[in-house]
């Protein structure tokens, strides 16, 4: 039997249309805007379409944006001096640096400078260990809207076997933080696996819930999968695939495809997300919310 899908592109619709309700009434309460600053540098291709989805995601609930496009040359110095002046600026709640950062500057050292009370990607060491501890200001925005979807769909997680595949700063490691807190959408058993666990196919088998975040393309196969198994897929990647086009003749084109083999794996597993469709669109929505949580925080407007 062919799985379930989890509908992360519905999802996010109609948590985006919660949260445009809520940055209304904060509007209406507080008079202030919601306001993210997002920096990109260079010209990486992904990083530009990523950016222009997160400018319009804002568009759409009320949250304003300001948007700092910089050249690949733009200097460490430079970009900390933006840091510091979107830091001290009142009207900016949250700062995002889109990464990767271009080759010769430390990316570490600038998401360091970011102010945590605007941290809205939760990458700060501040903000990580607050996760770490239990006691969350932002949550991760990949691994928040995993958590969110799940609980749309009442996917129960207390007690389950939870694999996580990656273990990034971004997706895996904090994934694997998420699972493990206390309460809803946590209380799991947590294993984070990478590119150096022994057996991981024979590990990932043992999982209820399987989160793919390695960046491989169509690396999770049907064989790794317990049946029944939940699985969600964090991909995105770009590859060559060669098809027949409508008069017979073979042609290479361009597609996105997941780290998980959607066409084997949707015989085995319960539920799936698909790609795209699936996590993506929430990622972005999650950052909307921490947004308008930040703003919150920096205007004293209750939670
Ligand atoms: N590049 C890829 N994913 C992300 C993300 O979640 N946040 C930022 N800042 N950059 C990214």
């Amino acid at each position: 039997m062919s799985a379930q899908i989890l509908d992360g592109k519905g999802t996010a619709e109609q948590i985006r249309e919660e949260i445009k309700n809520d940055v209304a009434s904060f509007v209406e309460e507080v008079g202030v805007q919601p306001t993210l600053a997002v920096v990109l540098v260079g010209d990486d291709p992904a990083s530009q379409v990523y950016v222009r989805n997160k400018e319009n995601a804002c568009a759409k609930v009320g949250v304003r944006s300001l948007m700092y496009r910089l050249p690949k040359e733009t200097k460490s110095y430079e970009l900390c001096d933006l840091i510091a002046k979107l830091n001290a600026d009142a009207s900016v709640h949250g700062i995002l640096v889109q990464l990767p950062l271009p080759q010769g500057i430390d990316e570490k050292r600038i998401l360091d400078l970011i102010d945590p009370k605007k941290d809205v990607d939760a990458f700060h060491p501040e903000n990580v260990g607050l996760l770490s501890q239990g006691r969350p200001r932002f949550l991760p925005c990949t691994p928040y809207g995993i958590q969110r979807l799940l609980a749309r769909y009442n996917i129960e997680t207390k007690g389950k076997r939870v694999v996580v595949i990656g273990r990034s700063d971004i997706v895996g490691k904090p994934m694997g933080l998420l699972f493990l807190q206390k309460g809803p959408g946590g209380d799991a058993t947590v294993t984070v696996c990478h590119s150096r666990t022994a057996n991981l196919p024979e590990v990932v088998r043992e999982a209820d819930i399987v989160v793919a975040a390695i960046g491989k393309a169509e690396f999770v196969t049907a064989d790794m999968i317990k049946p029944g198994a939940i699985v969600v897929d964090v991909g995105m990647n770009r590859v060559q695939r060669e098809v027949v086009d409508e008069n017979g003749e073979k042609k290479t084109v361009g597609k996105l495809v997941g780290d998980v083999d959607f066409e084997s794996v949707k015989e085995v597993a319960s539920w799936i997300t698909p790609v795209p469709g699936g996590v993506g669109p929430l990622t972005v929505t999650m950052l909307l919310l921490n947004t308008l949580n930040a703003a919150r925080l920096q205007t004293g407007a209750a939670r």
